[in-house]
């Protein structure tokens, strides 16, 4: 008979420095390309998030939605127009954003989280005034909106009492208005506000990548090279953009992991190797 490879007890051990660090400290979670589509993954990192919550680490999940948004607006035949690659929010479509991602997705996410008994209760930036915004101003993306304002004490408090906050990235303004806001600068807005130490970004890619190199560690200047170099592009720029952002803000690290991975999440916090990307100060 062979032995298995690892076995459960030096796991658990491995784990126990990590789980003395993080105890009572708070991560925030975005959850973005394959964790949100595919079932099985879906399942893990609910059953990840809720293990984390459980030894004792406050957890915040952001979530987007972008591509159930243009599902259910082709549904309701509403056009999708895109200005440079970015979503332009009508009034219609910021109907269709909030039933899709404070509804829908936001729910389901929930759902799961608290099968597993990880207490979940799910927010939009509207509930509380969570997220107050402003219209985002570089371009005319119709009702995108800009965070002014995290209301640190509402998820405080939803934390102290040992819920999970779920947020669905929508926000409102001084008159009420809502707003779409990109789940990635949310998030990063989210983990300034609360002084999260861990902001974690579960995308579909192994993480920050130089042509077919995965680069494991990365200070900001590194990737603001890449940023300029043109090597970090499209849907990856706002989360190191991000990651800039809440580094400047206190958080210690940003990771950018495969989501792919079944229990990549549990991994990256509980291994010396990690999976993905981790980008720090200098
Ligand atoms: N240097 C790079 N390394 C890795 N991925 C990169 C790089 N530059 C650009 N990308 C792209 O960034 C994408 C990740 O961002 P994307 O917005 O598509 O996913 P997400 O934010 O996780 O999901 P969603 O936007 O649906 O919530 C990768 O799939 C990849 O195509
Ligand atoms: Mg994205």
């Amino acid at each position: 008979m062979t032995l298995p490879k690892f076995r459960k007890e030096d796991v658990l051990v491995e784990a126990l420095p990590y789980i003395q660090e993080f105890e009572s400290k708070t991560f925030v979670i975005k959850y973005g390309g394959a964790v949100m589509e595919e079932e099985n993954l879906k399942q893990m990192v609910a059953q990840d998030v809720t293990l984390l919550r459980k030894i004792g680490i406050n957890i915040i999940v952001v979530h987007g939605g972008g591509k159930e948004i243009t599902s259910l607006s082709n549904k309701l035949n509403l056009k999708t127009n895109f200005v440079n690659g970015q979503r332009y929010t009508d009034d219609d479509t910021i109907g269709v954003v909030q039933m899709v991602l404070a509804g829908q997705i936001n729910k389901d996410i929930v759902r799961r989280i608290n099968m597993h008994g990880g207490r979940a209760v799910g927010v939009s930036g509207i509930d509380g005034n969570l997220l107050g915004v402003k219209k985002y101003e570089k371009e005319d993306l119709g009702l995108v909106g800009e965070i002014e304002n995290v209301n640190d004490r509402f998820l405080a408090n939803l934390m102290k009492d040992g819920y999970l906050p779920v947020i669905a990235p929508v926000g409102v303004d001084g008159n009420g208005a809502v707003y779409n806001v990109n789940a990635d600068i949310a998030a990063c807005h989210i983990a300034g506000a609360v002084t999260s130490s861990k902001l974690v970004f579960m995308t579909d890619v192994e993480g920050i990548k130089d042509g077919e190199r995965l680069m494991t560690h990365l200070t900001r200047s590194e990737a603001q090279k890449m940023i300029e170099k043109g090597i970090i592009n499209g849907g990856m720029i706002p989360k190191v953009e991000s990651a800039f952002r809440a580094l400047d803000a206190g958080v210690k690290k940003v990771h950018i992991i495969d989501g792919r991975i079944p229990h990549a999440l549990l991994l990256e916090i509980f291994t010396k190797e990690g999976v993905g990307t981790e980008i720090v100060d200098e």
